[in-house]
């Protein structure tokens, strides 16, 4: 029985020549913090037309936000923030940008030791400035969702933080600003907006066919439109395709009332804190071995998936999810994305670092009902080597 609040205020500007409108997005007292990654929105031009748009107000800069965003690096921002009282951040960037700005916005009102957000998950969180985004990479959600992901380096850990009032005012999403993004981030972004449907629909029965329609959906659209952004960097409709089927994947719509199991990111994140892997490397690393290991509990929607999204409906109901997950992996494989740990040259060890950051930081029962404990992490980390 569905039963559900949804919430969602973030305000999307989608389209080409949208950067201007910044110039109403952002009110007109705001004393800004501009907030963005490494070179690329500079090269781009997109920093010169947010300059531009902002224009006459008080903006100050921050950029060297990493991929993976650093705690230790955003706490620079704080202190930026606090010296010069300025009191709207706006991110101009892809996911790592958008969730390092979530955190300083949340960190610059935060009374005591910022850990306590990340140690928290969010739940110590009870202000955060107002903050805007420029989305430059289609691939998390974060521009459309109140959650961050931010590492703490000292301690090697990489910890997702949520709360409501981390929601983006506005997020402009110009496709035109996405060609340049490399092919590897393309094939990334694809990977992980597919991993978010899945880890909102890859789990039991829930009486939801609006929401199982679209993810199913969705999967589709990103399994056409990976080769073809591809195929056609500066493709406009493919580009846009891509960027909002990124947006709607993990913007809340899908996942309304439904059951979730975020097993595959929770996995995930430590390979990236300790061995630097993408995100979405991660990703396609775990899912493939998540569903071998978890076939029984995820069954009846396997065979759902199995049909509906890969049109597989020869051979018996195991031969069926065989093929469904074989064709998952193709997928990412085909999207230039290895699915093994031993791709990476990582083997028995790392799968015993994994666990254990993960059972260090409390994370010992993820999955649908919480019966992926820490063996059942080994079993899985075990299926992807
Ligand atoms: O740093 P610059 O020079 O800007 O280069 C970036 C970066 O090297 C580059 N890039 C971005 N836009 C570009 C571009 N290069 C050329 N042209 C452009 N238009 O791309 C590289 C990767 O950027 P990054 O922001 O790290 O990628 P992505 O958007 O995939 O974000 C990944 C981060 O988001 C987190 C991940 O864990 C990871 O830290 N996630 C956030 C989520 C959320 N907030 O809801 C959910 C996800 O599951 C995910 O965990
Ligand atoms: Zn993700």
């Amino acid at each position: 029985m569905l039963n559900f609040t949804y919430y969602n205020p973030t305000r999307i500007v989608f389209g080409r020549d949208t950067i201007g409108q910044l110039s109403e997005l952002v009110p007109a007292e705001a004393r800004v913090l501009l907030l963005y990654g490494g070179q690329s929105a500079e090269k781009t031009g997109t920093l010169a037309e947010v300059r531009a748009a902002l224009a006459p107000r008080t903006v100050l800069e921050f950029g060297g936000i990493e991929p993976n965003p650093h705690f230790e690096t955003l706490m620079g921002a704080v202190a930026k923030v606090r010296e010069h009282r300025l009191d709207f951040l706006l991110a101009v960037g892809g996911g790592s940008v958008v969730d390092g700005t979530k955190f300083v916005a949340a960190a610059s009102c935060f009374d005591g030791d910022p850990v306590q957000i990340l140690k928290t998950r969010g739940a110590a969180i009870t202000q955060a400035l107002p903050l805007g985004a420029v989305l430059t990479l289609a691939a998390t959600g974060s521009e459309m969702n109140p959650t961050g992901v931010v590492t703490h380096v000292a301690s090697q850990t990489k910890l997702p933080f949520r709360n409501p009032l981390l929601f983006p005012r506005f997020s402009i999403l110009d496709p035109v600003k996405t060609f340049t993004v490399p092919p590897r981030q393309v094939a990334n972004g694809v990977v992980d907006a597919f991993v978010h449907v899945a880890e909102q629909y890859l789990t039991v029965p829930d009486a939801a066919p609006v929401q199982e329609r679209m993810a199913e959906g969705l999967m589709q659209t990103l399994v056409e439109l990976g080769p073809q952004v591809r195929a056609n960097p500066q493709d406009y409709d493919a580009r846009a395709s891509l960027m909002w089927a990124a947006t709607m994947a993990l913007n809340g719509v899908v996942g309304a009332g439904v059951t979730h199991d975020w097993s595959t990111h929770g996995i995930g994140h430590p390979l990236t804190a300790l061995y630097d892997m993408d995100h979405a490397r991660t990703l396609a690393i775990l899912l493939p071995a998540n569903l071998i290991v978890r076939r029984g509990v995820k069954r009846a929607k396997l065979l759902q998936y199995a049909e509906r999204v890969w049109g597989v409906r020869d051979g018996d109901e195991e031969a069926r999810i065989d093929q469904a997950i074989e064709r998952t992996r193709a997928f990412f494989e085909e999207m230039g994305l290895p699915t093994r740990l031993s791709a990476y040259g990582l083997g028995d060890e790392a799968i015993d670092a994994v666990v254990g950051q993960l059972e260090k930081n409390g994370i010992t029962r993820l999955g649908e009902r919480g019966e992926v404990t820490p063996a059942v992490m080994r079993q899985i980390l075990q299926a992807a080597r």
